[in-house]
């Protein structure tokens, strides 16, 4: 007999008991592709995190010296700015950019202070034939050079060349555009690796965003993006998604300092519910209630006698886009129809993979380490040959509005509404916090540790 301590599994091997996310795919109609299913796991470590990484001043200080200038951030989509002159103003950690069209197409994004007496040149996002500021009338070019300065016999001393606004790197991927403040460092292409190479079957390229909504909430950006870093918090915070919703079969992955993964199986029921008590039919009459991408309670879909709510649901699913997209999706496995593909790229940005209508998060310091500019599009596959049309501006709400103020989220919105009832008091708690730590679980919030290794890695570089 081995003794009991043999019996304790190496740290980070333990999974949650019953069916796996194996299991569960294998049983679907089309399986997934290889990465979907191959374990990227990596033990970490279980030491505990300092509360102080989320409230203390000078560790936010720290964060907008070394770690924001250094990143590659996700500033805009392409078609929230198509045409030449269309400008986004992106403002983040204590920068402010134009992200700026071309005549050529191309982007750049252009520091958003005028080179005088340093008033911000543009307030809002729009479209520009050049940047005049309101102060004294110095202007630019949309491509950076100086056009104009009033009164010019007294700056004789400010040349053409030196006048040009400072620039930032532009990346362009997938419909998004990122921007990173730092003229040296990894392309964005290898930063982002290997998202590129999953979301080729997605094609966010193909997408536009139809649903963008954002909200200011009282907690530190770290506190907020990770409580959608895991699933597991769904069995106490989300109750009515448990009866189709794997949330503890996920399967978490990780790749290198910037990506990770939690796939989160939907049309299953939890493994928290007694699974002999329901009929499946039960799994997909409460899929169609509560999940925000099903479709709704108008939405009519029979499970067949002997069949699973998975399969069931996946078939519904793969008509219901390809008619409504004119996308084939005769190759797409159940899990790209159905499931949560939550993808994370350091620091802040989230896109959804699979090819139902996907959801993309952005998480920003509003302005400091107490508050969070948390952002939701939803990106909808435009049918191929139409012309896509311009994002719809972001429905900022106000802080005393919930999410549900916001109609066009549907039910998703009352997700939201239930993570936001935790979010203020996991940073009160934070600052009153007598041990001054956080605890992980070694496999489910393998994403946060991931996250905080690669923050620390910026934080300790000279
Ligand atoms: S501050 Fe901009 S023109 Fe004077
Ligand atoms: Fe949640």
């Amino acid at each position: 007999m081995p003794d009991k301590q043999d019996e304790t599994p190496a740290p980070g091997t333990a999974r949650c008991p019953g069916e796996s996310w194996d299991d569960l795919v294998r049983a679907d109609s089309i399986g997934v592709p290889e990465f979907l299913k191959k374990e990227s796991y990596e033990y970490l470590g279980s030491e505990p995190l300092a509360t102080a990484r989320y409230t203390s001043p000078d560790f936010f200080r720290q964060e907008v010296e070394k770690m924001w200038p250094n990143v590659w951030q996700f500033a805009a989509r392409e078609e929230d700015m198509p045409d030449p002159g269309d400008v986004v103003v992106y403002e983040n950690a204590g920068r402010s950019y134009l992200v700026t069209r071309q005549d050529d197409g191309s982007v750049r994004a252009f520091h958003n202070v005028c080179l005088h007496r340093g008033r911000k040149l543009r307030l809002e996002s729009g479209y520009s034939k050049d940047f005049k500021c309101p102060f004294h009338g110095f202007t630019w070019n949309t491509n950076g050079s100086l056009k104009e300065i009033p009164c010019r016999w007294d700056f004789g001393h400010l040349t053409d060349e030196k006048m040009k606004l400072p620039e930032a790197r532009v990346g362009r991927w997938g419909g998004y555009i990122f921007v990173c403040e730092n003229n040296t460092g990894v392309s964005l292409e290898e930063y982002l690796a290997p998202l590129p190479e999953h979301f080729k079957r997605w094609k966010h390229e193909d997408c536009v965003t139809v649903i963008h909504v954002g909200k200011v909430i009282r907690a530190n950006w770290k506190a907020v993006s990770e409580a959608f870093m895991e699933a597991w918090h769904s069995v106490v915070t989300h109750p009515q998604i448990l009866p189709f919703t794997g949330d503890a079969n996920t399967f978490y992955a990780t790749w290198g300092d910037n990506v990770n993964l939690a796939l989160t199986p939907f049309a299953v029921m939890s493994p928290h519910i007694d699974q002999s008590a329901h009929p499946q039919q039960w799994i997909v009459d409460e899929f169609l209630k509560y999940n925000g991408r099903a479709g709704g309670p108008d939405l009519k879909v029979q499970v067949p006698e002997g069949e699973t709510a998975r399969k069931a649901m996946a078939a519904a699913n793969r008509k219901r886009y390809q008619d409504s997209t004119g996308h084939d999706h005769s190759h797409a496995s159940d899990a790209e129809l159905l499931d949560a593909l939550v993808y994370n790229v350091f620091p802040n940005f989230a896109p959804w993979g699979g090819f139902m209508p996907n959801i993309v998060y952005r998480w920003r310091p509003w302005p400091d380490q107490d508050a969070t500019l948390m952002e939701v599009r939803i990106l909808q596959r435009i049918p191929p040959g139409q012309k896509k049309p311009r994002s719809v501006p972001m429905n900022l709400l106000r802080e005393d509005q919930t999410w549900t103020a916001a109609t066009e989220l549907g039910t998703l919105a009352n997700v939201f509404d239930q993570d936001m009832a935790n979010l203020p008091y996991v940073q009160d708690g934070l600052k009153v916090s007598k041990t001054g730590q956080v605890n992980l679980g070694d496999y489910q919030e393998i994403r946060i540790r991931q996250f905080h290794r690669t923050l620390d890695k910026y934080l300790a570089a000279r």
